[in-house]
């Protein structure tokens, strides 16, 4: 008998944790109605305490996803554990709470200040908690791979008394390494009482490039729920990237006997894209199972194996992940019905209004190229998905430059009835257009990185520019944009970040470390 191991998204929490990754309530309904087809068994779905957007968006996942249980993060204090209860509430018995504390004896001294008798009794405090709002709790010892092993054991045991359901070792800081964390696994199903109540899970970070490595340790090991995120991303070298995980279990099941998931392997590309464009957050053309090259074979002798017998160079057939699912593309004689009926397909679901405007921005784009690809769709969703009378749209962009001229933009705004225009000159087209919006939203930001990538093949590609800036609060926003003008493209992505800092609000790191000090964590 293969047991079954249980796959728990954080792309929405942790994931979104990553600089400049995140996301509006649109783009994450879209992100988790994604991870629902994927079929993962648990979205970690935010942090409700830390904003009023982390907590509608918990809130919102909880009451329109079906089929994965739904988590909300909370440290061990009371208002945190309630506001997670409270966003999770809707997703009724698949509701979970996500309580953790740091136990490391480095976070001890230094960052809690609290001695180990008091980590213990916060632990047992706030399981309980948790457990008279929801039946399903889960506990993280936070920093656990960095703990001492002996007092590990202890938290976890205190944790599953007090009702915890799951128990999560967090490899926090990327610090274990495959066999080690395998044993300390071990360790815990041998000293802790009761640890056959709970369900043993991981979640590890890719600091020194080993997350899916332990994770996959830790299984055969005897955990049997995993934390991850779609691309790997999250904080600092990010999560273990689940796609990974997966296709690793599957691919080599022959070894793997007594563990599978039921993870819906075929979205795992169209997962991937679709993170990668509500994130902003490109994925590496060498990355595994997903980069742009995972499958891609440039060397005559493989090329030559692959067409003689595929499995000469290949471990896993690319369709059994989502590639090569793409359909005849539309062309500018497409109606709005089979627009409409191309983007259901693809798994996105969207008012009559965004339809409506997609509708306009495809019908320019078929003017201007042969076909419409199904990426070419996904990046105009992307560029209109979010839009509403309270984000600034582009009206109108005209650029002059060249050899023997200083590049200038003039650029018209419209949000709702109003419209506002402005020019400016620029050391490129791309500075002078991104000027333009500054003056008209007096503000300044500053490019830090900048792409452009052809979305689909051929001349008359979309180009698709992702932009990385800074507005002085040294957070880094990213935005996305795509036309078949590079300029306007990139306005379109410029823009597209101005309307996550104008509907974030102002953010300063000092008032985050002020929030946390305040809760006493
Ligand atoms: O990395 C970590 O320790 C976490 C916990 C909150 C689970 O993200
Ligand atoms: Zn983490």
């Amino acid at each position: 008998m293969s047991d079954k191991v249980f796959i728990f998204d954080t792309t929405l929490r942790d994931g979104e944790q990553c600089p400049g990754a995140s996301m509006n309530l649109r783009e994450k309904m879209e992100v988790a109605r994604q991870l629902q087809r994927l079929n993962v068994d648990v979205i970690e779905a935010g942090f409700p305490v830390i904003s009023d957007g982390d907590f509608e968006a918990v809130h919102t996942i909880a009451t329109e996803i079906r089929g994965p249980i739904i988590t909300g993060l909370a440290r061990c204090v009371a208002k945190d554990i309630d506001a997670a209860g409270a966003a999770v509430k809707a997703a009724e018995d698949r509701a979970r709470i996500h309580v953790f504390l740091a136990t490391s004896k480095i976070h001890r001294d230094f960052k809690l200040k609290k001695p180990s008798e008091e980590i213990i009794s916060l632990t047992i405090e706030s399981v309980k908690r948790a457990k008279a709002i929801v039946s399903d709790v889960e506990f993280s010892p936070e920093d656990a791979s960095r703990t001492e092993p002996e007092f590990l054991a202890e938290v976890v045991e205190a944790a599953i008394e007090a009702g915890a359901t799951t128990v999560n070792i967090p490899d926090t800081v990327g610090y274990a390494v495959p066999a080690q964390f395998g044993e300390l696994i071990r360790y815990l199903k041998s000293n802790v009482k009761r640890i056959d109540d709970a369900v043993i899970s991981v979640h590890c970070h890719n600091d020194l490039g080993m997350a899916v490595a332990n994770s996959i340790a830790a299984i055969q090991a005897g955990a049997r729920q995993i934390e991850g995120t779609v691309n790997g991303i999250g904080e600092r070298a990010g999560n273990a990237a689940i796609e990974e995980i997966v296709m690793a279990i599957k691919t080599r099941s022959d070894y793997f006997k007594d563990f599978h998931t039921e993870v819906n392997a075929r979205e795992i590309v169209k997962s991937s894209r679709l993170v990668s464009r509500m994130s902003g957050l490109l994925v590496a053309r060498s990355k595994a199972i997903v980069g742009e090259n995972a499958f891609a074979h440039s060397s005559g002798i493989h090329q030559d194996g692959i067409l003689k017998h595929r499995e000469t160079y290949e471990i896993m057939d690319p369709r059994d992940v989502g590639w090569g699912e793409t359909e005849l593309p539309l062309t500018k004689h497409s109606g709005r019905h089979a627009m409409a009926k191309r983007l259901q397909h693809l798994g996105y679901q969207l008012s009559d209004q965004e339809l409506g405007q997609i509708f306009i921005r495809f019908k320019e784009i078929g003017d201007k190229k042969k076909f419409v690809y199904d990426d070419d769709l996904g990046a105009l969703v992307d560029d209109s998905i979010g839009l509403t009378r309270e984000t600034w749209q582009l009206d109108y962009i005209n650029v002059t430059s060249g050899t023997a001229t200083i590049p200038t933009a003039t650029v018209r705004l419209r949000k709702g009835e109003e419209t506002l225009q402005d020019s400016s000159l620029g050391n490129g087209a791309v500075d002078a257009a991104m000027k333009a919006v500054d003056r008209i939203l007096k503000q300044q930001g500053h490019l830090v990185e900048y792409h452009v990538t052809a979305v689909s093949s051929g001349k008359d590609a979309l180009g698709e520019v992702n932009l990385k800036c800074d507005f002085g609060d040294g957070r880094l926003i990213t935005g996305k944009g795509a036309s078949t003008d590079v300029i306007e493209a990139s306005a379109r992505a410029y823009l597209k970040a101005v309307n996550r800092v104008l509907h974030q609000g102002q953010y300063t790191p000092e008032k985050e470390i002020e929030f946390l000090e305040a809760a006493g964590v």
